[in-house]
């Protein structure tokens, strides 16, 4: 059954998700067109880019404010499983640079950021399949930061949405939640424009 409808007004994380739904689909349509499946050594690029994502947003995991708000957030950071896929495929780390001057700015603009990290699990959970069925990787060896939260992708997404849609805020609040999150897909994006040549780029 499905559940009961409580309010007409569409939820925060709806949203959230219209505001950055181009920016998103911009970055999804990039990424693919780098045909991060056409060799191991093309997903590691991927990974790079997740890594240096998730390095950004380490620290936020263990964010005492933050905790307060989104349920088992400790248990969601998936930086040491990005290490791990690159330690896989024979890859080191990408060397640290300079944090992004946008991030840490404030609890909402924090939380735009972790909104664009748990949301792209479900990607995730499309990318997984893809790594699986074309380039033999698995949660156990290659891609285990993408094979999701073993309750089910979705149902962790839910419980994040919850939450997020539960926290009394204004407008300004919300519009720096937005403006955290669209930071966030920047600098993803950038991370993307240094680590994965389009293809058309690669063969010049
Ligand atoms: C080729 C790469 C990607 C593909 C194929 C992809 C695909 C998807 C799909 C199928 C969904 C769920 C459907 C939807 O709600 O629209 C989704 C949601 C999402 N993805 Fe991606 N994605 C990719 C990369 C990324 C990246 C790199 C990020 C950010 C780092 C990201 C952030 C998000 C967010 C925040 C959501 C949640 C949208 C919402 O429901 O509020 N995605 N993605």
């Amino acid at each position: 059954m499905n559940e009961p409808i409580v309010s007409l007004k569409v939820p925060r994380s709806q949203r959230l998700k219209s505001a950055t739904h181009q920016t998103h689909d911009a970055l999804d349509k990039r990424i693919m067109a780098a045909d991060i499946f056409a060799s191991k050594e093309h997903f590691a690029g991927f990974l790079r880019v997740q890594y240096r994502f998730h390095r950004d947003i380490e620290h936020l995991y263990a964010d005492a404010a933050l905790a307060a708000l989104v349920p088992a957030l400790g248990e969601r950071a998936r930086l040491l499983k990005i290490a791990n896929d690159l330690s896989d495929l024979g890859q080191r780390v990408p060397g640290s640079t300079a944090p992004p001057a946008t991030l840490g700015q404030d609890i909402w603009r924090s939380l735009g950021w972790l909104y664009v990290a748990e949301g792209s699990n479900l990607g995730g959970a499309v990318l997984f399949k893809m790594a699986r069925d074309q380039l033999g990787l698995h949660r156990g060896f290659g891609a285990g930061h993408l094979a999701g939260h073993p309750e089910g992708a979705a149902r962790h997404w839910r419980q994040f949405t919850h939450a997020l849609d539960s926290i009394v805020m204004d407008d300004m609040q919300e519009q720096q939640l937005i403006e955290g999150a669209c930071h966030a897909f920047v600098t993803v994006r950038g991370y993307v424009e240094s680590e994965l040549p389009q293809v058309a780029d690669a063969r010049a």
